[in-house]
Order: structure tokens, then sequence, then C-alpha cells
């Protein structure tokens, strides 16, 4: 089973619409796909929309292992219910997947990659765990630079090199000028390589979104 890591390089820049794009890309295509949100921080949505997404009907507890109260850094929820969040169960569930057939596993991180799950651990450390490729996305207009770049600086200091990143879109109409050149900027500063910008899609089912996805994402990696 091939696992991608759906890394985000901050809360709200559209991972849960992204990854849920690339998994119904993925089911749409014939791959049998898991999903994971292995800590969720105040709801069920993003689990829910990737299931949904990839057409998963895997128990909620497989999908989200560890599902926080409340809308904060997992680290400060966890302390609010004085539990210890604790990876082994992410990777367990990772296992299950694999076991039960899926060819491929998209999973979607919380957050960025350094908020912390607990003192020394942080969300980037996920990956490892799960043995997971890297996928980064990034808000596709003006900021983007830094945010992306900074997030490729946290995980090649972890020596963990991402596929690539995937620019998303967050409001509609003609691509602006930084939409247009962050890509190229960014490959010219870190070598890694755009899968293409995503589009805004307002009110789109999960087959629009999929397709959409095969459409503007260099997905070939894993098709
Ligand atoms: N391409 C898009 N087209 C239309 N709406 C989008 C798109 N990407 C994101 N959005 C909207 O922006 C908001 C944030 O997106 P999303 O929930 O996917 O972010 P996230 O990175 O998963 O956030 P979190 O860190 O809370 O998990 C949502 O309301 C979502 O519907
Ligand atoms: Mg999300």
């Amino acid at each position: 089973m091939r696992t991608v890591f759906i890394a985000g390089t901050d809360t709200g820049v559209g991972k849960t619409v992204v990854a849920g794009a690339v998994a119904s890309a993925l089911s749409l295509r014939g791959r049998r796909v898991g999903v994971m949100k292995p800590i969720s921080c105040g709801g069920l949505e993003d689990a829910r929309h990737l299931a949904a997404s990839a057409g998963c009907a895997e128990p909620i507890e497989l999908i989200n292992p560890i599902a926080l109260e409340h809308p904060l850094s997992p680290n400060v929820a966890a302390r609010l219910e004085r539990r210890r969040i604790d990876l082994k169960p992410v990777a367990a569930a990772a296992c299950q997947f694999a076991r039960k057939g899926y060819d491929t596993l998209i999973v979607e991180g919380c957050g960025g990659l350094l908020v912390p799950v607990r003192r020394g651990v942080y969300v980037v450390d996920l990956i490892r765990e799960l043995g997971a490729e890297t996928v980064l996305v990034s808000r596709s207009g003006l900021g983007a630079i830094n945010h992306t770049l900074l997030s490729i600086e946290a995980l090649e200091r972890r020596r963990i090199r991402p596929a690539g990143v995937i620019y998303n879109r967050l409001g509609a109409g003609e691509l602006t000028i930084p939409e247009r050149t962050n890509p190229e900027v960014v490959f010219e500063c870190s070598g890694v390589r755009s899968l293409g910008v995503f589009p805004y899609l307002k009110s789109c089912t999960a087959r629009c979104a999929g397709r959409a996805a095969l459409k503007h994402i260099d997905l070939t990696r894993w098709l």
C-alpha cells in the first residue's frame, strides 16, 4: 500500500478539499483508496469528507483514531482532556488499511507541519511513523512562497523530500501574477516541483472534485 500524506503550509489552506479530490480521482481511476485523518481537533467533518470522497466505508475510529474535542492545536486540546497523544494507534490503523487490501492510503495532516502533538513531537513526525510520501498543499496566491519554502525546510531538516506542491486556489477568477509565478519561484528556490494549481470549486460533488484533480494535478505517480 502506498501512503500519501497531504501536509499543509497552514491551517485552512485546503488540505481536506485537495485530499478529498485526490482520493476521489484515484478511486475514479479504479484504485482502492483508504483515507485517514489521524488526529482531529474539534470535529469529524474532515474525516467524513475524506471518507465520502474516497467511497471508504471503514469505521470512523479507524479513519480518525485520535479525535480531540476542541478546535485547538493537538497538544493543547489533549491537555484540556488530560490525554497524552501516542502515535502508535495511528500506525496501527494504517496497517489495518494495508491488511484490508487498500492500495493507496490518503492521509490528511492537521494544521501545518510544526504543529505540536505533544512535547517534542510534531505533525511532521506522523510522516515517518506512517512511512508516507509527502504532498504539500499551499495556498496559491500572495504569501505562498514564504510558507511553502519554510515548510520544505522543515521537511528537509528531517530528510523528507516532498513529491511536490499542490497550489490550492481559495478564490475564483483569473489567475493573479503570484498564482502564475509562485510554482516556478518555489521550484527555483527549492527544487520541489509543482503538481499543479487546484481550481476554486464552488459546491462540488466528490466526483466533480475528482475530475478536477485528474485534470489539474499531476497524479501519474499514484495512478
Ligand atoms: N479549491 C477550493 N475551492 C473552494 N473552496 C475551497 C477550496 N479549497 C478550500 N476551500 C474552502 O476553504 C476552507 C478551508 O479548506 P479546508 O477545510 O480544506 O482547509 P484545511 O487545510 O483542511 O483546514 P484544517 O487545517 O482546518 O484541516 C473550507 O471552507 C473549504 O471549503
Ligand atoms: Mg482539514
